[in-house]
């Protein structure tokens, strides 16, 4: 779990293609956030000029609000197919499998139940939240955990309310566990930007445990974290 400092886009679209040569129909799970648009806004180039193709492939994602879906503004799912709108065509073939913003816990468990069915995620692109949450787990969350509904914290709220103009920031999400998460075949973790540089360190040099939710990546044999220069900052030893 060596942190890298590189063009971290160019890099994840690099797994991306890896991930996509290798086994026949591979599951790929995409984070979403500031992070991951300029990410979705290069595999839209590619997919438009012929050099990526996902026809071969799943592509889920591993959180959204609760009431949201890919037809609501601000949902994970909407920005998703906002930024690379080849994905609503996955979503109409079914291959493209959006987090249901319920709490129906059966509904959940279908979700769950599809994406194991699909063979589990192959590679897992993830963000980090300021205070260390993956996905929508937040600190306090532990490796039982799995698909849920959770209440977010005031600090996530904040930190997502450009998504929401003149709305309210939901208080509820669905996401993937750490469990479900831990269990991804490989995991890309990518961040950007000085904010993310205290989760960051907290990450890869902290305790593990569940005040820091990734840093539980670290007992994962297979990840990849792709930093830029200010998120890497305050690391002890420099990538
Ligand atoms: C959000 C999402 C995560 C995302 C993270 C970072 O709240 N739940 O999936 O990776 O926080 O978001 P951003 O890239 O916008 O900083």
């Amino acid at each position: 779990m060596t942190p890298q400092v590189s063009d971290p886009v160019e890099e994840a679209l690099g797994e991306l293609r890896e991930v996509l040569g290798g086994s026949a129909r591979p599951v790929v799970s995409f984070a979403t956030g500031a992070t991951y648009e300029n990410l979705f806004r290069r595999m839209a180039e590619e997919i438009r000029s012929g050099e990526l193709d996902l026809v071969s492939c799943v592509v889920t994602h591993p959180d959204e609000y609760l009431g949201y879906g890919p037809d609501t503004e601000g949902g994970m799912a909407h920005e998703m197919i906002a930024a690379c709108p080849p994905l609503g065509g996955m979503l109409k073939r079914g291959t493209f499998l959006p987090v249901p913003g319920t709490d129906d816990g059966a509904s959940l468990e279908a979700h769950r139940a599809r994406i194991l069915r699909a063979g589990g995620v192959d590679l897992q692109f993830l963000g980090i939240g300021r205070n260390g949450h993956l996905a929508f787990n937040e600190p306090g969350s532990v490796v039982e955990d799995g698909f849920r509904t959770v209440r977010l914290s005031e600090s996530t709220r904040l930190a997502a309310r450009a998504r929401f103009p003149g709305r309210e920031v939901p208080e509820v999400a669905i996401t993937a566990g750490l469990g479900e998460l831990l269990r991804s075949r490989r995991v890309v973790l990518m961040a950007l930007g000085s904010h993310k540089a205290e989760a960051v360190r907290a990450m890869l040099e902290g305790e593990i445990g569940p005040s820091c939710p990734a840093s539980y990546l670290r007992r994962h044999g297979n990840v990849r974290v792709l930093l830029d220069g200010p998120a890497a900052a305050l690391l002890r030893e420099k990538p």
